[in-house]
């Protein structure tokens, strides 16, 4: 039986002070997933440098690439790296997608400080009904809850396909007032991996829907939403990628101009997954090819996790406005 592990043990904190405070501010906190060492490492080292408070993000599959067992052991290591670098930054581990109640309660009982419940392909009702019973489990261990609402053309149940792929504001306002989740995921736009939108038929990808995002937030005043699929897509990163090897196309994300805007709103997250994914894959493939005779993992995954470290701190300081915020 595995012996059962709570976040507060592990010098982290749940995601309420750090998403009140962006909200308060104008800033979101951004939360970075990560599969392996190199990726926390550089995370850490991004955000210490930029004095950000930081949500580090697994989902499912990085738990179990990683080992379930294993995760909050290099967390704990991630918490005392980042005081051994000099500042002590505010750090949640947060799970991305939760797919069930008992992923959710597992985590929790696994040094997780918050959760996703993502109930976003079910039909309104039974969407809310997971994310309460979540959030009900959680509250007991001041884990804190982030819920999804998607559009209808998301949902295949209840006669709703072929309506708009955005969040229906005027559901959001049931949604967080029957489950009590503490924020929230909508759909103004994003959408997840490096290829977003139209890929393929060379249509412009579309802008942000931020009269979405204000009809949110004036029927929810002062309450966290959270963007999925937001990553930036970096074209020196596709270029590199391209030219030494790879093959990256259609690449296409949100500008960061749009993204330095919803952070000043009641966007208080914002999720990085696919902008790591392409900085890594540049910086390792670069550094494969300009050395030949490199057979040591430090010599290309060192260069690797400098270039991931640079890129958060990067974001941190001017797009999300989170840097020099603890
Ligand atoms: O939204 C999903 C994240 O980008 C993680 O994806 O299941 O491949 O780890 P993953
Ligand atoms: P990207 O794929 O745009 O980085 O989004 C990641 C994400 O939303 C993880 O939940």
């Amino acid at each position: 039986m595995i012996h059962k592990l709570y976040y507060q043990e592990l010098g982290l904190v749940n995601t309420t002070d750090m998403l009140q405070r962006a909200l308060d501010e104008g800033f979101a906190v951004p939360a970075y997933n990560f599969n392996n060492m190199e990726q926390l490492q550089a995370i850490i080292s991004g955000c210490v440098a930029s004095k950000s408070p930081v949500i580090l993000q697994v989902s499912d599959n990085a738990r179990h690439y990683i080992h379930p067992v294993m995760l909050p052991h290099l967390v704990v290591g991630a918490v005392a790296m980042a005081e051994a670098l000099g500042h002590s930054i505010p750090i949640a581990l947060h799970l991305d997608h939760g797919g069930s109640f008992d992923l959710c309660r597992d985590c929790i009982e696994s040094g997780f400080s918050s959760v996703m419940i993502d109930g976003s392909h079910m039909p309104l009702q039974e969407n809310m009904t997971l994310t309460r019973r979540v959030v009900e489990f959680a509250h007991d261990f001041d884990v804190t809850v982030e819920g999804e609402l998607a559009g209808p053309a998301n949902i295949e149940n209840e006669g709703r396909s072929g309506g708009s792929l955005y969040t229906q504001p005027e559901e959001v306002e049931e949604f967080v007032r029957q489950t009590g989740v503490d924020s929230l995921a909508i759909s103004i736009g994003t959408s997840h991996g490096t290829i977003k939108f139209n890929a393929g038929t060379g249509e412009r990808a579309p802008r942000l829907r931020f009269d979405i995002l204000d009809e949110v937030a004036s029927r929810v005043p002062w309450f966290p939403i959270v963007l999925h699929g937001a990553s930036s897509a970096s074209p020196d990163d596709v270029i590199i990628i391209n030219q030494y090897g790879g093959r990256v196309d259609n690449a296409e994300d949100i500008p960061e101009e749009e993204l330095r805007r919803a952070s000043q709103t009641a966007v208080c997250k914002i999720d990085v997954d696919g902008d790591s994914r392409l900085s890594m894959t540049a910086a390792v493939r670069k550094s494969l090819v300009e050395n030949p005779g490199a057979l040591d993992p430090r010599e290309y995954l060192g260069p690797t996790r400098d270039a991931l470290a640079e890129m958060v701190k990067y974001k941190n300081e001017k797009v999300f406005g989170s840097a020099d915020r603890v």
